[in-house]
Order: C-alpha cells, then structure tokens, then sequence
C-alpha cells in the first residue's frame, strides 16, 4: 500500500510541466519596474510566499478537497493550476510570479459578476495595455525600417512587443476591478468589497498606487521616471499613501475633536482580517498620557459572533472609513497652554485577537504599522 502512494506521489512530480517564467524576458528590458516588483505583494500573494493567506487556507474548508479556487485572483499565472490540470504545488510560478507582468498588461476588460468579477484577457500574442496621456487611443507596432539599402536603421516602439495605449482601464483603473471590486464566499455573502466612490476625486487606483518615481521605465528608451511597481501595504508603500490621509485637530469647549480625512475612494481596510486604529496622546510636563484608542474594523461572523469569511453570513460591526469620508473622533480631555497633541493612524495587518486564531506569528502582520502621523502644539 505505502508503495504504491510513493509511486503516486511520484508519477505525480514528474509528470508536472513547468511552465517558462514570463518575467524573465521582461527583465532584460525593464530591471527598474522588475526589480520593484520582486518587493510588491503581487509577486507574493501565494500560500508559499504570503504567510497571511497561507494561514486561512490552511483553516479553509475547500483545502481538503484540494480546490484552490484563490488561484483566479491570488495565482492566476500558475495555468495548470488554473486550468485545473495540476493541483497547487509549490513551484517557481507560485514563488516568483503568481501574478505575472502579462497576467495584468493583458486585461482586456473586466466582466462584472455578482460573487466576483473576472478578468478577460486579450489574445493577441506578445500586445501588452498601457497608459499615456500622450499617446492615448493610440497603438504602437514594433517598426524597424530600413533604408540606403539598409544602412540606416530607426526603431520604434518596443523590440520585443506592441503596446496598446487605447484601453481606459489603464488610465481609470478598471483594469484592477476583475481582482479588487468584491468577493463572496459560498453562502453568497460578500466577505471584502473595496466599495469604490469615485465622487470628484482626480485620483485614480493607478495614480495613488502606481505614481510616477525616478528611474527609466525600459532600458531602450530613457524616461526620467516610470510607474512605481512595489505595491504592498505589509512594507514598502505607508510613506507613498499617507499624504492620502489628512490628519486636523480642533478644540472645543468640551475637549478636542481630532478629524481623518480619507482621500482614497475606497473603504480604507475592508479585509475583515485588518485593524485600523486612531492612536493619541498628550505629552504635558514631559510625561506622555495616552488616550482611548479608537478601532475602525469591519466584523463579519454567524449568529451575532465573529467567525472566519467562509462560515460568516453577516455583518456584526463596521466602522471602518469609507470613500472620500472625513471621520471625527471626540475627546473629552482640557488642553493646557504646552500641551502637544500626537495623533498616529495605522493598522494590523491581521487583527491580534485573529492572529492567535489563526496561529501567524510574523512579525511583520502582527505589529502595529504608523500611515499618518501628526503633532499639534497647544499655543
Ligand atoms: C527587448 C526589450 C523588451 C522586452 C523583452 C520587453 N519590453 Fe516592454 N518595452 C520595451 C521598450 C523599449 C518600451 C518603450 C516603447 C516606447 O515607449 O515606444 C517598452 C514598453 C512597455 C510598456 C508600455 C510602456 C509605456 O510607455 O506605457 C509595457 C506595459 C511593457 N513594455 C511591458 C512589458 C512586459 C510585460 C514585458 C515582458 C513580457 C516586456 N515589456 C518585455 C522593451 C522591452
Ligand atoms: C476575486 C478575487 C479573489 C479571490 C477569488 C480570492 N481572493 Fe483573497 N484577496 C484578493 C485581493 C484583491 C486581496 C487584497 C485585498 C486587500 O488587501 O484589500 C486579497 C487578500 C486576501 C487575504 C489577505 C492577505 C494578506 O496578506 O493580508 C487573504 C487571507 C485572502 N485573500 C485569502 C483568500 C483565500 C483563502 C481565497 C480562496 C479561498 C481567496 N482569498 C480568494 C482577491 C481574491
Ligand atoms: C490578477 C488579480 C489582480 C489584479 C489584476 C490586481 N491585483 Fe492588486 N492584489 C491582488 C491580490 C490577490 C492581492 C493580495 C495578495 C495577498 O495579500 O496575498 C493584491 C494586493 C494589492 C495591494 C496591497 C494590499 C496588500 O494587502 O498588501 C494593492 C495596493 C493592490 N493590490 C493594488 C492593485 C492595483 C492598483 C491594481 C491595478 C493596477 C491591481 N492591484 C491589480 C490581485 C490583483
Ligand atoms: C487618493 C488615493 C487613492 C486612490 C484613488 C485609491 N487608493 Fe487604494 N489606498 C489608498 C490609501 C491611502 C490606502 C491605505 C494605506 C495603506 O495601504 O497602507 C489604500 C489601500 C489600498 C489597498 C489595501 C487595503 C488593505 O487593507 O489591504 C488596496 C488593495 C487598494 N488600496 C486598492 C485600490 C484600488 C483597486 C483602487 C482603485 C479603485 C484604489 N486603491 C484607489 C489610497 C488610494
Ligand atoms: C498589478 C498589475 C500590474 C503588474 C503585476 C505589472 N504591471 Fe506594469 N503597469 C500596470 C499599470 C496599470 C500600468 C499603467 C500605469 C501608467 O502608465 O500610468 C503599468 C505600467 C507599466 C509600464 C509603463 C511605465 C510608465 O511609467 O508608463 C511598464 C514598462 C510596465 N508596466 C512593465 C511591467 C513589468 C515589466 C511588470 C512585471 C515585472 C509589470 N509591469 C507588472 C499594472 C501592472
């Protein structure tokens, strides 16, 4: 018996093909955005790399039948997996790109579902989707024109591939909507939805998270900057985001009232697994007092109690910040003449109490990261 699941086992690995890394010629090319990308939770948002969603699949029912249905939105680039001709395995694909550069230039659109939206990708080979304003609804070919007989050569657009400049989703930021919107478990309850207002905000998804930094955007073509590649809220972006977050104090006869002013036209922090906190303190007399804090979290659960998104039917609590919102939170605390107000508003990645459930113990998901912080002087 033991043999014969060795053997299975076996056959099993062996007869795994795997697939060619797609970013590896993207990244003779363009080493800035790849190199960025290497730090961005889309290069990580596997069970192998993301400690997180490891975690909850390894508590999620459909694990034991083995049907990564995550692979749509978390591996889309792993295509056995996602053709359902292998299993998910730990493999170069799920490591280093399980959602690869061409996985997000080949958005064409973005079906609309009600349990989650799905992407549909183009099916011209080597035609990626980009924006520039001063290219828009334009496509560029690859040209290499010869004249003299071929003694002179000039080159346009990209050696390697066509880009498409026409595809508003890449200026508006429909293209991230297939992945971001919403998703429902399996009772058809809506588990996370970003809950996008666009209102008369002039951002965009791509102007917030993907802006413009130094660094030329292909090695071919010399631009002074290119769009920032490296998103992930578990490192690398709070110093990008949090002029999105504007943080006032006034006082009043009561006390004072501190205001957040959410930029983004999005619910900040709608994955019920994070906390956002409102943290303040009064430093008098060279002491520091620290005040209530206040939580801004969203609590799914069954029978008025929290439990994990794939049993949760409804919502217990939600105050999280929605789009464009500005919260006031109140203080009964006097001020004095010296006092100096500090004000920090950030997030667990994983809620603590969540953590210990779920048994993560990594550091970088389980401390308390600062998005905005503020000092006001008492005059
Ligand atoms: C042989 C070099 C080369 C390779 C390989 C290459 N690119 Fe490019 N790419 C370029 C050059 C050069 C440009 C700039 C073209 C221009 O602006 O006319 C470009 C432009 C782009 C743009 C649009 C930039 C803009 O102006 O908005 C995208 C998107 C893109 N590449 C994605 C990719 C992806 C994804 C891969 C890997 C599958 C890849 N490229 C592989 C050379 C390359
Ligand atoms: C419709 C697309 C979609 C599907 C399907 C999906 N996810 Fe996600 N998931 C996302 C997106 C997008 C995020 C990032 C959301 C955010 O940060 O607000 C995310 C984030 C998460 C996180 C938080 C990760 C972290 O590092 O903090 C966990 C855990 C998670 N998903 C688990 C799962 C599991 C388990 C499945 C399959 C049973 C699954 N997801 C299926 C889109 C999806
Ligand atoms: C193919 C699906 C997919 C597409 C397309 C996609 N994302 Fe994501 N994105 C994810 C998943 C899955 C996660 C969470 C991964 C995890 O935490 O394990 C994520 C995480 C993020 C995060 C960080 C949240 C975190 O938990 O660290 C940001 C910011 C983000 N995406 C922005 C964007 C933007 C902006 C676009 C459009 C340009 C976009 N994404 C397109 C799947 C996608
Ligand atoms: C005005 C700027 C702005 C715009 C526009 C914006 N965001 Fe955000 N986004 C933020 C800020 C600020 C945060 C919270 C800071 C952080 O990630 O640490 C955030 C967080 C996120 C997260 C992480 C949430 C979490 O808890 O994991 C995702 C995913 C995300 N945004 C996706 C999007 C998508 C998709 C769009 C387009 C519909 C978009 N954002 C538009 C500013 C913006
Ligand atoms: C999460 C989706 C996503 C992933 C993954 C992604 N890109 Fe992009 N990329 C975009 C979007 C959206 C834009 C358009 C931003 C803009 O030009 O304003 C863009 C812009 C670009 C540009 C043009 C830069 C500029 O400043 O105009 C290049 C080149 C590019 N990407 C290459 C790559 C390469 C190479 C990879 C993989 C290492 C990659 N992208 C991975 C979404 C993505």
């Amino acid at each position: 018996m033991k043999s014969w699941i060795t053997l299975l086992l076996l056959l099993a690995t062996s007869s795994q093909t795997y697939a060619a890394l797609e970013n590896r010629t993207c990244k003779s090319c363009h080493p800035v955005i790849f190199a960025e990308y290497q730090n961005s939770i889309h290069s990580k948002s596997s069970v192998y790399k993301d400690v997180v969603h490891k975690a909850v699949w390894d508590k999620h029912p459909a694990k034991a039948k083995g049907d990564y249905k995550c692979a749509k939105c978390h591996t889309p680039s792993d295509h056995d997996v996602m053709r359902g001709k292998s299993k998910l395995t730990d493999n170069e694909i799920q490591r280093t790109e399980p959602i690869s550069c061409q996985q997000c230039h080949k958005i064409e659109s973005v079906e609309k579902h009600t349990k989650a939206n799905k992407n549909i990708l183009t099916a011209k080979p080597k035609t990626f989707f980009s924006a520039d304003k001063a290219l828009k609804g334009t496509k560029v070919e690859f040209k290499e024109e010869s004249s003299f007989f071929g003694m002179l050569k000039t080159k346009s657009g990209s050696p390697y591939h066509d880009i498409d400049y026409s595809n508003e989703g890449y200026y508006n930021g429909d293209s991230c909507m297939g992945c971001h919107s919403h998703k429902q478990n399996a009772k058809g309850f809506t588990v996370c939805d970003l809950e996008v207002k666009q209102g008369d905000s002039k951002e965009s998804c791509i102007s917030c998270h993907l802006p413009q930094v130094q660094g030329s955007l292909a090695n071919q073509k010399e631009s002074a900057t290119h769009a920032f590649h490296g998103q992930s809220i578990h490192n690398s972006t709070p110093a990008l985001l949090s002029k999105y977050i504007k943080l006032s104090m006034q006082e009043n006869a009561k006390g004072f009232d501190i205001f957040i002013k959410n930029e983004a036209t999005h619910t900040l922090f709608p994955q019920p697994l994070r906390l956002n906190q409102l943290r303040v303190s009064i430093e008098r007399d060279g002491k520091s007092i620290n005040l209530k804090t206040e939580s801004f979290t969203r609590v799914i659960g069954t029978d008025g109690k929290p439990s994990m998104p794939w049993l949760a039917d409804a919502i217990i609590s939600d105050t999280t910040i929605k789009a464009l919102e500005t919260r006031v939170v109140k203080y009964k605390e006097s001020l004095k003449k010296g006092d100096a107000i500090v004000v920090k508003f950030g997030y667990y990645v994983v809620n603590p109490k969540t953590a210990k459930k779920l048994e993560i113990t990594d550091r970088s998901v389980t401390e308390f990261i600062v998005l905005s912080k503020k000092r006001f002087e008492i005059k």
